[in-house]
């Protein structure tokens, strides 16, 4: 199986990235970090704790990451997931404790351990990725991809050119994307053909086992912000889930390599994911760049992984 970490701030998207990876005996996961994002840094933590409960694998290390962007305050996305991050089902109280270290602590011992290079797998702003790759260089021989939620070539989430994990933390993204190692970027151009319809919930809630109807109740919660008809969605568009279905099973998205700048200084474009999809800058790639999916596979993967839960 494949060494992964993933680096998360759950979040539903994110809970549902972890459900479908824990099912999943192609992949190891040697870690799970959390990152402040879609709540405040306790919360994040509290939640992957809380899933990781849910599913039975307190023998995963957890541990907290930043508490806030490398040179800006904290924005949290409670709009869309609530006051706990994770509003909706009712879930275990975490039966275990983070590690006594920090996420890039974590992170290194983690990668340093393996005897295969590890996919870091960042599904919330990056700041934890960037100070692990700022301060441990002598690793990145070690990181065999980063496999990430976020940026958009096209129209932003939280401002017309920025998806919101970018957004948050715009210095990070900008060390992860110079940094040199393959990068595969899901944004929002295949996130948003992700979407989860009612149809699919209700496949999903027919699976009868818990951690299939926690994750129906997670959906339909995750619906709520996604019914604006403003979105021009059906259903709601399952982000973070993209980048471990891109792992398992890479032939349902079509994909683009191009050079990708981020935007830290623009009047109305930071954290902007600039992305050379014509080849205009004369720059190398950077970064694949996840443009298509195949949504009946990713639903049929994302059910039938689910089925693993009993
Ligand atoms: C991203 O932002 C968060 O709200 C989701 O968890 C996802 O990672 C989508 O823009
Ligand atoms: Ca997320």
């Amino acid at each position: 199986p494949r060494p992964i970490i993933v680096d998360c701030d759950p979040g539903h998207d994110d809970a549902i990235a972890l459900i479908l990876a824990m099912a999943s005996p192609e992949l190891k996961p040697l870690a799970v970090t959390t990152s402040a994002g879609n709540q405040t840094p306790d919360k994040t933590l509290n939640n992957a704790l809380r899933i990781l409960t849910l599913l039975g694998r307190s023998d995963v290390a957890v541990a907290g990451g930043a508490i806030k962007p490398l040179a800006r305050e904290l924005i949290i996305a409670d709009n869309v997931h609530g006051e706990t991050g994770l509003d909706g089902p009712a879930l275990p109280q975490p039966s275990f404790a983070p590690q006594p270290l920090t996420a890039v602590e974590l992170m290194a011992a983690k990668i340093r351990q393996s005897a295969q290079p590890v996919t870091l797998v960042p599904t919330g702003p990056l700041t934890n990725i960037a100070l692990l790759l700022a301060s441990h260089p002598e690793l990145h021989q070690n990181i065999e991809r980063i496999v990430l939620m976020g940026g958009a070539a096209t129209l932003g989430n939280w401002t017309p050119a920025a998806e919101f994990n970018i957004y948050v933390d715009p210095e990070a993204a900008e060390v992860v994307f110079k940094a040199g190692i393959p990068i595969t970027m899901c944004g929002l151009e295949v996130t948003h053909q992700a979407q989860i319809m009612d149809e699919d919930i209700d496949r999903i809630r027919a699976i009868n086992n818990p951690v299939a109807q926690v994750t129906a109740e997670l959906l339909d919660f995750f619906m709520i912000y996604h019914r604006d008809p403003k979105w021009g969605f059906t259903g709601a568009p399952l982000h973070d889930p993209c980048t471990i279905a891109w792992l398992l099973a890479p032939e349902l998205f079509e994909t683009v390599d191009c050079w990708v700048g981020i935007e830290t200084k623009g009047e109305h474009t930071q954290g902007m994911t600039v992305v050379d999809r014509y080849q205009l800058t004369g720059k190398p790639a950077n970064a694949t760049v996840a443009l298509g999916l195949d949504r009946q596979g990713f639903v049929d993967l994302l059910v039938e992984r689910l089925r693993f839960y009993g």
